[in-house]
């Protein structure tokens, strides 16, 4: 029997969940909309707003869940990867509630979290499982043995899947962030008109940062002709930029998958959101008999519904880690 407190604070949303015996009874997210106006995260901005988000959300939490703080057994947090002074509010936030209440800490690597989301709701994979794990920090592929035995395979070299997505968006003169935006007007465009070159590196490897360049010669070139391509064409833009890079995650997936043997196939992560990679892995899935999984939207982007559905398997294999630990901004799966 546990009652645990999980906290997420390695970029831009502070969250905060309860989890019972591996039930999530509440997972509260607030996400910083300070950034907006810049385009992208600022560090420093992303730490205060965490210092101001972190109370309110693990009261919210505690409420939603019906909880008192004295009936938690641990408490959970992200020791990384991600921002440092991101990291180090919610380190330093939970090292203070497990000594005022004398519980054990709990540290959660956050793309395992990723992952692990996975086993919050059903249906759940069986193991082993492929993931991949694609957000706007990271793109992996990860073997899953246990849910506490798990190895990256492939992972990009350069920039991830949902940085190239939101730099091509500003290329297009589409919002940040522009991910989602992307998605929408491709809906309404034609995904054959453009084609791009695509990168094709060793093993199961991936690179995004060659994608964003020819595309940018590519609108270069056109704008020179005709200053009125990028608005003329934009949505056939999206939606072509959008098949390039669901295509590259999904031949090395299809590659990983044919060599493993394994059949049992997930996503996670923010990109996860998007329609394309959701209706392409659904389609691959029928074609190669694969069971597939997409974790709830909530448990997909940043949360800590998955910070404490991971702190659960630790609790129940007695990993806990000291008050001495630090924030890791690389730590690695
Ligand atoms: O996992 P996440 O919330 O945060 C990180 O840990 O990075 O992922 C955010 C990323 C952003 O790059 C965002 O543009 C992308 O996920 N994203 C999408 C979609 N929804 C979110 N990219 C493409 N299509 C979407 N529908
Ligand atoms: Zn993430």
């Amino acid at each position: 029997m546990s009652i645990i407190l999980a906290i997420e604070s390695s970029c831009d949303e502070t969250s905060a969940a309860i989890v019972q015996n591996g039930k999530i009874l509440a997972n509260i997210v607030a996400t910083q909309e300070v950034h907006r106006a810049f385009g992208g995260v600022v560090p420093e901005l992303a730490s205060r707003a965490h210092q101001q988000n972190i109370i309110p959300v693990v009261d919210e939490a505690l409420i939603k869940a019906n909880i008192q703080k004295g009936q938690l057994n641990a408490v959970a947090f992200t020791r990384g990867p991600g921002l440092m002074g991101a990291l180090l509010v919610g380190t330093s936030f939970s090292k203070s509630v497990a000594l005022s209440l004398n519980i054990p800490l709990i540290e959660v690597n956050h793309m395992e979290a990723h992952v692990l989301a996975h086993f919050i709701d059903e249906p759940k994979p069986n193991f082993p499982f492929l993931c991949l794990t694609i957000s706007g920090g990271h793109t992996q592929i990860v073997r899953v043995d246990s849910p506490l035995e798990m190895t990256v395979i492939g992972k990009t070299i350069d920039d991830a899947v949902g940085e190239a997505f939101d730099k091509t968006a500003k290329l297009l003169g589409v919002e940040y962030p522009g991910g989602p935006l992307v998605d929408k007007l491709a809906q309404k465009g034609e995904e054959n008109k453009f084609i791009f070159a695509q990168s094709n590196i060793e093993g199961y490897n991936f690179s995004f940062s060659g994608i964003k360049t020819s595309i940018l010669y590519f609108l270069q070139k056109q704008m020179a002709e005709n200053e009125s391509f990028i608005e003329e064409n934009r949505n056939d833009l999206c939606a072509s930029v959008q098949k390039n890079l669901v295509e590259m995650l999904m031949n090395k997936l299809k590659k990983a998958a044919f060599e493993t043997g394994i059949k049992e196939i997930g996503i996670a992560g923010g990109v996860a959101a998007n329609s394309k990679v959701r209706s392409e892995i659904e389609r691959l899935g029928k074609k190669h008999g694969w069971n597939t999984y997409i974790p709830a939207f909530q448990y997909c982007t940043d949360n800590a519904g998955m910070i404490a559905i991971a702190a659960h398997f630790k609790y129940e294999a007695g990993l806990f880690c000291s008050q001495e630990i630090t924030a890791d901004p690389k730590l690695k799966i």
